[in-house]
C-alpha cells in the first residue's frame, strides 16, 4: 500500500508538467498510437502468443508494476522492511530456499541506476525518487566503511565485498569474494545521479558534490583504478578470473570518474583515472575476442564456451543509457551492440539457447506456422553450462534479467541502425544474424525500403523476447529470478529486484526505439 502511495506521489509530480514529465505509462500509450498507424501500412507479424495490442498493454502496465516493485524492496520506502537500513536495496524478500535477503552491491547499484534514469527522463523533477536515491547514497557511505571478510575501508579491499546483511552488518559466511564490479557500478550510478542533477537544476553545481566525491565516489574509483588488473569473482559469483562484464563496468566508472574529477578541477585524479581507463580499454579490446571460437568470451581462463548473457548485460551498463541517442557517445564502450563481434556473439548465444531449453522448442512449434522460426524470441539463460536452479545445483534455466537484456540489446541495435546515414554492410560473420530478417544482400543502402523493414523486424524480434517474459511472469506482474526450462513456471528467488529493473530498462528502451522508428 505504501508503495502505491509513493508512486502516486511521484505521479503527482509528473502531472504538474505534463510535457516534461510524462510517466512511462502515458508516454508509452502515446507511442502505441504512433506505432499502430505505421504498422497498418506495412503489415508484418511479430512472433507473439497474444495479439499485438495485448502485448503492448501488458508492457505498459508491467513497466509501472516493475518500477513500483523496485521501490517496494528498498529500506525506508517499501512496506514491512523494518529491519532494513534506509536506502538499502534488498535483492529479494525470500529468506529461505533461497535466502536472498541481503543487499548485493551489484544488484543495488543497477536498480538504483534505473531510478536515476527515470528521474533523468523526468528532467530531475521527482522529489520522491530523489529522496530514495539520496538514501541509497547515504547507506552506501555507511556500508563502504564496514569491515568485512574481504577487508576494510582503509586498505580499500572491503569495497569488493559482494553482499551485506540488510541492517548493514557484514555477511560472514563463505562466498565468492571479492567481486570487483560492485565498486564500479556503485560509483558510476552516483556519478550518473550527479551529472543528471547538475544538468537539470540550474542552481546545482559540481562543487556542491565535492564532499560526496571525496567520501564515497573516490574510494570506489581508487579501488577500480588500483585493482582492475587483479582477478575476482564474476557477476554470477562462480569463477575467479578476469571477466568481460566486470572489466566493461570498471572502464565505464573510470571514464565517468575522470570527467567528474575534471569538473572539480582535480587534475591529478582525472589524469590517473584516464591512464588506467586507457590501459583497461586496451586490455579489453585485445583479450576478449577469441579468434579461434569466433566470438567474445565472458571469462578469460575458463573452459566454458565463453558465451554468456553477461556480455550483453555488461554492455548495456557501460553504454551510458542516460546519454544514449542511437549511439554510444562515451569512450567507455569497446564493443557497441552494432559491432560485428557483438552480433556474432549474440547470434551464437541465441542459437545455443534455442535448443537447450524445451520451452523454447515448444514456443517454436507453437508459432512457426504463423511466422518464420528465425524471428521467434526465446527464453535466455545465463550461459550454456549453467547448473544453478535458483536454490541449488541441478540444471540451469532461462532468467528474466538475461531475456530482458537480449531484448534490450536488440532495441539498442535497431535504434543504432535508425540513426545511421551510411549503408549497412553485412559480412560473413554477421550474415547468420541478419539473414533471420530476410536480408540477402551484402549492402543495404539507408534509403532502401529494406533498411527500414530490417529495423522494424529487429524491433519485432525484440518484442517476441518481451512476450516470453510476459508469458512466464505471474498474472499479477510478479517476477522471480528464473523460469523453468521444461514447464515455464517461475522459480528461484521471488520478486527479484533486479528482474524488475532489467525488464523496466528494456521496456524504456523499447519506447525510445519505437518513437524513433515512428518519427522516420
Ligand atoms: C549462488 C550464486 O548467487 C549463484 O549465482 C550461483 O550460481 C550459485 N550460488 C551456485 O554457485
Ligand atoms: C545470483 C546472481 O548470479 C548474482 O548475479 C546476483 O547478484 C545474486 N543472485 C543476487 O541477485
Amino acid at each position: 500500500m505504501k508503495v502505491l502511495l509513493v508512486m502516486s506521489a511521484a505521479l503527482v509530480v509528473t502531472a504538474t508538467n505534463s510535457e516534461l514529465n510524462l510517466g512511462l505509462y502515458e508516454w508509452a500509450s502515446q507511442k502505441v498510437l504512433g506505432l499502430d498507424s505505421s504498422r497498418n501500412s506495412q503489415s508484418t507479424s511479430p512472433a507473439l502468443t497474444v495479439p499485438y495490442e495485448e502485448l503492448e498493454r501488458w508492457l505498459v502496465d508491467e513497466a509501472e508494476i516493475a518500477f513500483e516493485s523496485i521501490i517496494h524492496n528498498i529500506g525506508g520506502h517499501g512496506d514491512g522492511l523494518d529491519d532494513v537500513l534506509k536506502g538499502i536495496v534488498v535483492a529479494s524478500r525470500s529468506k529461505s530456499w533461497p535466502d536472498y535477503y541481503y543487499q548485493w552491491t551489484r544488484d543495488a547499484a543497477i536498480t538504483i541506476d534505473s531510478l536515476i534514469l527515470r528521474l533523468d527522463d523526468q528532467k530531475g523533477q521527482n522529489e520522491t525518487l530523489r529522496v530514495i536515491i539520496e538514501d541509497y547514497i547515504a547507506s552506501s557511505a555507511q556500508i563502504q566503511r564496514v569491515k568485512n571478510p574481504s577487508g576494510d575501508f582503509k586498505n580499500l579491499e572491503g569495497l569488493g565485498e559482494p553482499k551485506f546483511l540488510v541492517g548493514g552488518r557484514p555477511y560472514e559466511g563463505p562466498w565468492g569474494r571479492p567481486q570487483r564490479d560492485g565498486p564500479a557500478l556503485r560509483s558510476a550510478a552516483i556519478i550518473n545521479y550527479i551529472d543528471s542533477q547538475v544538468k537539470h537544476n540550474t542552481s546545482t553545481r559540481y562543487e556542491d558534490y565535492a564532499t560526496l566525491f571525496y567520501s564515497v565516489i573516490k574510494p570506489d574509483l581508487d579501488y577500480v583504478a588500483l585493482k582492475w588488473d587483479q582477478k575476482g569473482f564474476d557477476i554470477w559469483e562462480e569463477l575467479h578470473d578476469f571477466h568481460f562484464s566486470t572489466h566493461l563496468v570498471q572502464l565505464r566508472s573510470l571514464v565517468l570518474g575522470m570527467s567528474m574529477a575534471d569538473k572539480l578541477g582535480l587534475v591529478e585524479y582525472a589524469k590517473r583515472y584516464k591512464v588506467e581507463a586507457e590501459r583497461l580499454r586496451h586490455f579489453i579490446s585485445s583479450h576478449y575476442y577469441d579468434k579461434q571460437r569466433g566470438h567474445l568470451v565472458q571469462s578469460l581462463g575458463s573452459d566454458r564456451t565463453g558465451l554468456d548473457a553477461a556480455i550483453f548485460i555488461g554492455t548495456i551498463w557501460s553504454l551510458g543509457l542516460r546519454e544514449w541517442n542511437g549511439t554510444a557517445k562515451s569512450d567507455s564502450i569497446v564493443f557497441p551492440p552494432n559491432e560485428e563481434a557483438m552480433i556474432v556473439t549474440l547470434e551464437k548465444l541465441i542459437q545455443d539457447m534455442a535448443t537447450r531449453f524445451s520451452i523454447n522448442q515448444q514456443r517454436i512449434q507453437q508459432l512457426k506456422e504463423q511466422v518464420s522460426e528465425q524471428r521467434i524470441g526465446l527464453g535466455i539463460g545465463r550461459y550454456p553450462e549453467d547448473v544453478y536452479d535458483g536454490v541449488g545445483i541441478s540444471i540451469g534455466n532461462p532468467w528474466f534479467i538475461t531475456t530482458a537484456s537480449i531484448a534490450q540489446t536488440l532495441y539498442l541495435l535497431a535504434d543504432y541502425l535508425l540513426i545511421q546515414q551510411s549503408p549497412l554492410y553485412i559480412t560473413g560473420q554477421t550474415y547468420p544474424f541478419y539473414s533471420r530478417f530476410g536480408i540477402t544482400h551484402k549492402q543495404i543502402d539507408r534509403g532502401d525500403p529494406q533498411y527500414k523493414d530490417l529495423t522494424r523486424s529487429i524491433i519485432e524480434y525484440a518484442d517476441s523476447f518481451m512476450d516470453v517474459i510476459r508469458e512466464h511472469s505471474a498474472c499479477d506482474g510478479k517476477m522471480s529470478e528464473q523460469f523453468n526450462r521444461y514447464n515455464g513456471y517461475m522459480q528461484g528467488a521471488t520478486q527479484l529486484t533486479w528482474s524488475y529493473s532489467a525488464f523496466w530498462s528494456a521496456a524504456r528502451q523499447r519506447n525510445i526505439t519505437q518513437s524513433r522508428f515512428s518519427s522516420q
